[in-house]
């Protein structure tokens, strides 16, 4: 147990100003949805609404894509060196109002005000400034070839990470000389009209960048629109095979990065204090609710009770609960869906047979919450070893050779990341070369950088985003 307790720290919210309802923004404006059909979006760390929401129907797509093509023209035009000024100048407005983004962020989708100061908000504003650098220099990006950019891009992407997928998203696409129509998840649309209005501030011209909100219908309608040029999804796998359909037969470019459930491998000379912190940060790390978690732990069996040990102590140090406090490494579900899809698969676990340790904490009474929660005895055919989970449980399984352990991590219908723990530098070139895995981290978990490269093998996806590679997605 801690030996020692925290004082509350709670963030101020005076830094956001919420309004009682949005508008979608289409060509540079904020318009009310064409069927007036609105949704309340709330925090769900107390279950509080925040604000009414537009959803956007079939026409509502259809001005925001027209709004989309017409700026295409224009924006596809302008030097590249003018272009890069705007997405420059949406990086330093990220950073200039970063406290206001982080909070707003915290209070929509639940995360820790710590993860949305440190990591999202600073992340995504660097998107935005690598980016920037690039859109003036495409040519050597692709050398020896001529691009353009495809046009309008429809972008749709999930909740645990909004502002920062939308900068995935964004950045990109603008650099390349692509227009943008997005959607935000419908549980965390806040970061993403206040994104609408730093676009405004840095005077991007109208229907360049245009947010439209709503659930998957609204997204569906999206995707089939005849003028889109280009899809970038960011969600469940299901909706990604859905995506996939209903583009075939047309000539829009498709990138999907879909689910995972990664293997973090610990070899028995592994630094273990270290490795407890990077299988922490991979699994508890925004509540689970991340598409490249460590979500499976595989240790070599002669270390796996001392490690286990240590795990079940630190678990016990973790402090859950008010996500706007700054010493809060767990905060709320996002949502009562997705608590509810972790509490089924919990559930399996148990009736499987897996061993359940969960740290003693104190749930708070409204919103979302799910204690830090690691099985043992898992085997590679319990539900809990195969499906994604997102939430903040682990699954434990043991190896005993190198080969057992690649064998074991690569069995599995995704492919998006993976951890290796060892002092040997010539094993983790050995375990990277076999593990099909588009990201392995080596003595480290959930590291991100703009330059690098993310995504997936098999179900977790095709298609890159960050780096070089990412460029790729928005030109011809
Ligand atoms: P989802 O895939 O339904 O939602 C992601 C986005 O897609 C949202 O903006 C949603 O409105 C939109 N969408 C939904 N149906 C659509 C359709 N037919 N056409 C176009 N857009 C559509 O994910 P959901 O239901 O929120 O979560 C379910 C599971 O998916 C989670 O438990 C998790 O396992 C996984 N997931 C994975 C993510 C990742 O980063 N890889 C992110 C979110 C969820
Ligand atoms: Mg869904």
């Amino acid at each position: 147990m801690a030996s020692w307790d925290y004082s509350p720290a709670p963030e101020s919210t005076d830094v956001v100003r919420i309004r009682d309802d949005y508008g979608l923004f289409i060509g540079g404006e904020f318009v009310e949805p064409a069927a007036g059909e609105y949704s309340k979006t709330i925090n769900p760390a107390t279950e509080e609404v925040l604000a009414a929401v537009p959803v956007a129907d079939e026409r509502d797509v259809g001005r925001a894509v027209s709004a989309a093509a017409k700026a295409f023209k224009r924006w596809s035009a302008l030097a590249p060196g003018e272009r890069a000024r705007y997405i420059f100048r949406i990086a330093r407005v990220i950073q200039e109002r970063s406290r206001e983004l982080a909070v707003l962020e915290t209070m929509n989708g639940g995360k820790p005000i710590r993860e949305s100061r440190d990591l999202d908000v600073p992340l995504a504003a660097a998107h935005f400034f690598y980016h920037a650098g690039w859109a003036d220099k495409l040519e050597f990006a692709f050398p020896g070839r001529t691009v353009e950019p495809l046009g309008v891009a429809a972008q749709i992407i999930p909740w645990n990470f909004p502002l920062l997928m939308l900068a995935w998203k964004i950045a990109p696409a603008l650099a390349t000389g692509n227009t943008v129509v997005l959607k935000p998840a419908e549980t965390t649309p806040l970061t993403a009209l206040e994104f609408a209005s730093i676009c405004e501030e840095v005077q991007l011209p109208a229907g360049v960048v245009n947010i439209i909100t709503g659930a998957g219908a609204t997204g569906a309608a999206l995707v089939r629109h005849p003028d889109v040029d280009k899809v970038a999804f960011t969600g469940s796998t299901e909706v990604g095979k859905e995506i996939q359909r209903a583009v075939a037969g047309t000539n829009k470019k498709v990138t999907l990065e879909l689910g995972g459930k990664a293997a973090n491998i610990v070899f028995e000379d592994a630094p273990l204090d270290q490795a407890i912190e990077g299988i922490v940060n991979g699994i508890f790390f925004n509540q689970g609710h991340v598409c490249c978690a460590g979500s499976r732990l595989l240790v070599q069996e002669s270390i796996a009770e001392r490690l286990m040990d240590k795990l079940k102590r630190r678990l016990q140090t973790l402090k859950l609960g008010d996500p706007l406090d700054k010493n809060t490494d767990i905060g709320a579900i996002n949502s009562r869906e997705q608590l509810n899809k972790i509490k089924s698969l919990v559930g399996s676990g148990v009736d499987e047979g897996a061993e359940l340790y969960q740290a003693e904490c104190e749930l708070p009474e409204r919103g979302f919450w799910f204690p830090p929660t690691v099985f043992t005895g898992v085997s590679q055919s319990h539900r809990i070893a195969r499906e994604e989970i997102f939430g903040p449980v682990l699954s434990v399984l043991t190896f005993r050779t190198a080969e057992e352990a690649v064998e074991k991590a690569n069995n599995t219908p995704f492919g998006l990341s993976a951890g290796v723990w060892t002092e040997k530098g010539s094993r983790i070139l050995w375990m990277a070369d076999r593990l099909k895995a588009g990201v392995v981290w080596a003595n480290t978990f959930n590291r991100f950088d703009p330059s690098s490269p993310f995504g997936g093998y098999k179900e977790s996806g095709y298609g890159r985003e960050g780096g070089r590679h990412g460029l790729e997605g928005y030109v011809r």
